[in-house]
């Protein structure tokens, strides 16, 4: 059921603190001036979070810096303690953590609680990795010149890395950026989300109670001015940033630093005309991947190209489907379809909606949006020139088209700036492969949606979608360096 009007009270029904300070070298500190965070369903204040200023993001990048050596001679079974540590204490406040997220981001509860799963996976697979960051050896005897050297490779710690987080993800894009950078040993700033910085400060808290360098870390909740410091900063040496298309102006203003982005996509699903499923649970898992938080992922379903032969069956079982999911509070079991970010995303796709159904694109489903909830929304007949059908939609909003033949269909997913991850329903091996072979992004989903993501797999995109790969030993060998040790053998 959609709310009428988003000035719902949420006092008291929250369970966040009434203000969380931010971390700065290891330390809690609560400033004087403060950010709102909003429950974004009821619109009102949820809670207060202390803001750093230029002053504090400068401290925490000269605390970082010097810690660097701390950090890295920090033994890596320690390390492993640390992500353990966390591992534990998120397990013990699962249901706060899930809750601090159905309110700063509106998340379903359902999905909220899937992220707080998905945030212990990810640290523990960290701590798995904190003890297995090996090296090489390299043979170096390929001529008579080389007789008696040999060469091994170990990897040594990149340095202060700093962090930017998105709001769609406040708990587990942090943590595909913090637990790999606790296990290789750096020392980073993070700047979670003005919108919703309280998953971020409650894993700083729990960062807090264990016994990390001084300076191994810092989370500021800061406004994005305040941060560029995080990505100019000659002394950081690793900037990774999720978000969108503003990552390519980051890199261009990074100087000399590594850059990991994660960016956007308008991801594409491929239901051939054999899906190698049946229909109903291929309709099961595009609701999911088109659908579920109400599309804020940048691996939501949003083009889906179906087979001639199936195009009709699919269509009306789709249709059906969508049209049922319930919208409503995020704290309500039932919801499928919270609320977006903020009225202005929600506007932002209400207008591109609209701007295709006058080219001539068809609603199957959705209806008005009220506030910032929007209906879950599926339209066929989008023309190509649109920006729903060539932009990241990044809302509960996804459009169907028919194929004739695989290539076809192969050619359509590629016909786009974006290349993060694609699906492909297939029962037909040759086919499979050729989508692995062809598809012009970062990895390709067999069986499934592109929204599948599993925490220890490489995650990133090309073309406009990102450079570099998360999934926390991806995420490893960019916060490391490899270094070379030459030897020889004695000389008689
Ligand atoms: C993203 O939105 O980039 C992350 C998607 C995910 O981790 O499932």
């Amino acid at each position: 059921m959609a709310k009428k009007t988003n000035t719902r009270d949420s006092s008291g029904r929250s369970g966040l603190k009434s203000s969380y300070p931010y971390y700065l070298a290891n330390r809690p500190v609560a400033a004087n001036t403060d950010l709102d965070v909003l429950d974004k369903y009821s619109g009102q204040r949820a809670t207060r979070v202390a803001m750093a200023d230029a002053a504090a993001v400068r401290k925490a990048i000269v605390a970082g810096y010097q810690a660097r050596e701390a950090v890295a001679a920090f033994p890596p079974d320690a390390r492993r303690d640390v992500l353990e540590h966390c591992v534990r204490r998120f397990t013990e406040r699962f249901d706060e953590l899930a809750m601090a997220l159905c309110i700063e981001a509106g998340k379903p509860i359902r999905d909220a609680r899937g992220e707080v799963t998905r945030l212990i996976d990810s640290f523990r697979i960290a701590a798995g990795e904190a003890t297995r960051i090996g090296g090489e050896v390299v043979e170096l005897q390929i001529s008579p010149r080389t007789r008696g050297y040999r060469g091994m490779v170990k990897r040594v710690p990149i340095g202060l890395c700093s962090f930017i987080t998105p709001f769609n993800f406040p708990l587990n894009l942090v943590a595909h950026k913090v637990a790999p950078a606790l296990a290789a040993g750096c020392p980073f700033i993070l700047k979670p989300s003005e919108k919703t910085p309280i998953g971020a400060l409650i894993i700083g808290e729990v960062l807090a109670e264990t016994d990390l360098p001084k300076g191994a870390f810092s989370v500021l909740a800061c406004s994005t001015d305040v941060a560029s410091q995080l990505v100019e900063d000659e002394r950081i040496a690793l900037l990774s940033f999720t978000g969108g298309l503003i990552g390519w102006d980051l890199k261009t203003r990074a100087g000399r630093k590594k850059v990991t982005l994660e960016l956007g996509g308008n991801a594409a699903c491929v239901i051939d005309a054999d899906p190698g499923a049946s229909i109903d649970h291929v309709v099961d898992r595009l609701v999911f991947g088109a659908y579920y938080q109400s599309g804020q992922s940048c691996i939501s379903v949003q083009r889906i190209y179906a087979h001639a032969d199936i195009y009709e069956k699919l269509r009306k079982k789709l249709k059906a489907a969508v049209s049922k999911l319930r919208m409503g509070d995020p704290r309500d079991e039932d919801t499928f379809i919270g609320p977006m970010i903020d009225e202005a995303a929600a506007k932002r796709v209400d207008a591109w909606i609209e701007a295709a159904r006058k080219g001539g694109a068809k609603r199957l489903a959705g209806g008005e949006r009220i506030g910032n909830m929007v209906p879950a929304t599926l339209l066929e007949g989008v023309a190509h020139n649109t920006d729903l059908y060539q932009r990241e939609a990044f809302a509960p909003v996804a459009l169907m088209e028919p194929f004739e033949d695989f290539e076809q269909a192969i050619e359509l997913v590629n016909d786009s700036d974006f290349g993060l991850q694609a699906g492909v329903f297939t029962g037909n091996l040759n086919h499979a492969m050729r989508a692995w072979d062809k598809l012009e992004v970062g990895g390709v989903i067999v069986g499934d949606v592109p929204s599948f993501r599993v925490d220890n797999m490489p995650y990133g995109g090309v073309k406009h979608s990102g450079l570099g790969r998360e999934g926390i030993r991806y995420a490893i060998e960019d916060m490391t360096e490899q270094r070379l040790l030459v030897i020889r053998d004695p000389v008689a």
